[in-house]
């Protein structure tokens, strides 16, 4: 029976028997034929017939609020929706019969005092919508109004959820989606309730933590668009859950592995507990409550064996614990019932191909690899950074560009040492900390920093190769060197450029966050696309312009004309090593680049981990000691190291006049790049 009249505030009613009705309040008009009443012009509420069933309160500026008693001894009234600015605690005072309660858009500022109602009706549903000006929901907000509650807070104002809020009450759906501003959920927010809830909205809002108490109801959940929440509580906690409408994929991971894992091992229990049951009882309940222990506990150790491989260790993170001896005690049996395939649990967002529901680091075998690649380059190049700096030896182009080398290789050992320890840290249970990680500040860095170290890396070497071939080429003219001016330039060029490239993506042009290793893998736009593409090419140029270089070094070398044959097969099979682990180093880069480019992962993402790991970081372990620990040079710089701190005095002293010795012959044949350097070196002695 709806008749809508909305003048001020109309009043529907019906007559349930032929009755006569209470005669018209003042200032109201009545139909009797439609059983409505219109009331306008009044700023106080007029009696109610006590048939009343629905009340419209419309927005209306003569009837400011609610008053103490607004609907007192109306025990027909099933729904009342209203739209004012005050009410008064008492306002809402024994409807039993209230099925519907709607306080729509209005101005007022708490939380309306509920507590009075006390409705015998089920699936009393409560609609709070709207109100921009109530801020807090406080504690026991919704206790005593009805046995259970269907709850809409939806696009308030709301901001805090307190503790117990929802104490004492028994709830089923709770909508707290579109509050843009709710940032907390009191820990205890849920902590008291009767029953439920099973279904939680919070969408579009800013929580950064939903509840781990009273959540054990949830069926379905949903957060979408609700960025914050990067965290789930411990995934333990949502033991009912079948629907889940999340904002990041990764907290899918964890779900799903949640419902896979439990499949088989509460089987087992649940099996178990299914004989027991079903067991004739003809032995004494003790023996058959010993029985059953043991029995559980083997099944517990049978379990074992099962969960050997490593995917499952990882589900072992959702170990239902037994708290007690008796392993029985603290399992929910309830459980039993709700598993089977076919309530799989259904997750939204799906993972996607960049994103795998994987650890960093997923392969095992890559685990102690990076550890051991990250510090070696670390070490590595750190010892030469520290020997060029105590060197006191001059600073020539090659000692300053090798310094260069060694800080962009030291820079991509900080990298996977920093996506090693991430790795240790989050193993097993990444997809809890994805969206930290990932879109936190860490994870910029250490994409800033593995960008930038491979450019710098790459383009000092460019830079070595060409002052290489240039010594070469212009070897009779001494005039014409490459002078550490010249070089300082150029680096402070390759500075800009490489800090550049490896900013853009943080300030969005391209992204760090698409993978959990920290690389520019997103091309979702044009400009990063570009970017990819860029950078991508500038790799293959410098490997180019590298391998150029070598090559005509080679050719020069090789030239019968030239005098220093003998040199010769050393110094080819050594381009030939730095030609080849630059050729592998640049593989993973293309790998990746491509892979952005063309928006398809050429090879999974599991499978490039290899690539990262073992080629990526080729060049920065390989570079120190291709370039200085194997060179005399640096024996020399060391030994000078050791000699000042009073080790190796005798070495060195043999050393030194060893390396006189090669030095005078040196001197008299034509200079390669390594006799080049020895032959200042030996200026540098003789001097010393
Ligand atoms: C929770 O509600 C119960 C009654 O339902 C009440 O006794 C108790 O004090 C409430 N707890 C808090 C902390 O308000
Ligand atoms: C549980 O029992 C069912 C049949 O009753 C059987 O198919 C299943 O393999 C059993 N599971 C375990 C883990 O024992």
């Amino acid at each position: 029976m709806a008749h809508y009249l909305r003048v001020c505030f109309s009043i529907f009613f019906t007559t349930v028997t032929g009755a006569a009705l209470e005669k018209c309040p003042t200032s109201c008009q009545c139909d009797w034929d439609t059983h409505s009443m219109t009331c306008s012009g009044s700023n106080m509420m007029p009696r109610f017939p006590l048939s009343t069933q629905e009340v419209y309160i419309s927005n209306d500026n003569t009837l400011g609020y609610l008053e103490k008693h607004s609907f007192y001894n109306l025990p027909r009234v099933r729904h009342i929706i209203k739209t004012l600015a005050f009410i008064d605690c008492e306002a809402f005072k024994n409807l039993p019969n209230l099925k519907y309660l709607g306080i729509i858009n209005t101005g007022i500022r708490t939380f309306p005092e509920l507590q009075h109602i006390h409705s015998f009706q089920d699936d009393f549903v409560l609609e709070i919508v709207e109100n921009a000006l109530v801020k807090v929901m406080p504690a026991n907000a919704l206790s005593g109004i009805s046995e259970s509650l269907i709850v809409m807070l939806h696009s308030n104002g709301l901001r805090e959820i307190q503790r117990f809020a929802f104490n004492g009450s028994c709830l089923e759906e709770v909508y707290l989606q579109r509050n843009m501003y709710m940032d907390q959920i009191d820990k205890f927010a849920f902590h008291g309730v009767n029953c439920g809830p099973t279904h939680i909205d919070i969408s579009e809002t800013k929580v950064q933590s939903l509840p781990s108490i009273g959540m054990e109801a949830i069926e379905k959940l949903q957060a979408k668009n609700t960025w914050t929440l990067k965290v789930l509580p411990p995934l333990r906690t949502f033991i009912h859950l079948q629907h889940a409408e999340l904002t990041y994929p990764s907290h899918c991971c964890g779900l799903k592995m949640l419902r896979r894992w439990k499949g088989p091992s509460e089987m087992a229990i649940c099996n178990l507990s299914k004989s027991t049951l079903t067991r004739p009882r003809d032995s004494s309940s003790s023996q058959l409550e010993s029985y059953d222990s043991d029995d559980l506990q083997s099944a517990r150790m049978s379990n074992v064996p099962v969960c050997s491989d490593v995917d499952c260790e990882n589900k072992a993170l959702f170990h239902v614990e037994f708290p007690t001896e008796n392993p029985s005690e603290g399992f929910n049996f309830a459980l039993c019932n709700s598993v089977g395939a076919d309530t799989e649990l259904v997750c939204y967002p799906v993972p996607d191909p960049f994103n795998p529901c994987e650890d960093v680091i997923s392969q095992n075998f890559l685990r102690p690899l990076l550890w051991v690649v990250s510090l070696l380059a670390l070490s590595a190049n750190l010892l030469v950074m520290l020997t060029l700096l105590t060197s006191q030896q001059k600073l020539t182009v090659t000692r300053f560009l090798m310094g260069q080398l060694a800080f962009a290789d030291f820079c991509m050992g900080a990298y996977l040492l920093l996506i090693a320890s991430v790795d240790i840290y989050t193993q097993s249970h990444y997809y809890h900390y994805a969206m930290v990680w990932q879109n936190g500040a860490g994870c910029s860095l250490a994409g800033t920093l593995s960008v930038f170290a491979c450019e710098l890396s790459v383009y000092t070497l460019t830079l070595i190769s060409i002052q290489r071939w240039y010594a070469i080429f212009n070897a009779m003219r001494l005039d014409n060197k490459m002078r550490l001016r010249h070089a300082v330039v150029l680096m402070i060029i390759g500075w800009a450029l490489c800090g550049t490239v490896a900013l853009l993506p943080v300030v969005g042009v391209s992204s760090y966050q698409k993978v959990s290793v920290c690389l520019p893998m997103d091309t979702g736009s044009t400009a990063a696309r570009f970017y990819v593409v860029i950078v991508l090419m500038m790799n293959v140029t410098s490997f180019l312009v590298v391998c150029l270089c070598y090559l005509h070094i080679y050719c020069m070398v090789h030239n019968p004309q030239h005098q220093s044959s003998k040199y010769d097969t050393g110094m080819a099979k050594r381009m030939a090593i730095l030609i080849f682990t630059n050729f592998l180093c640049l593989v993973p880069i293309c790998f990746y680049g491509l892979s952005a480019a063309l928006h398809q992962p050429l090879i999974t993402v599991t499978d490039s981990k290899v690539l990262l790991v073992l080629f990526y970081p080729l060049n920065s372990c390989s570079h120190p000691f291709f370039y200085a620990i194997l060179t005399k040079d640096f024996h020399q710089d060391i030994l000078m190291l050791l000699n000042r701190m009073g080790l190796c005095q005798k070495q060195a002293h043999l050393y030194r006049s060893q390396l006189l010795y090669l030095g005078n012959i040196i001197l008299s044949v034509s200079p390669a790049p390594n006799q080049q350097r020895s032959m200042s070196q030996s200026h540098s002695l003789v001097r010393s």
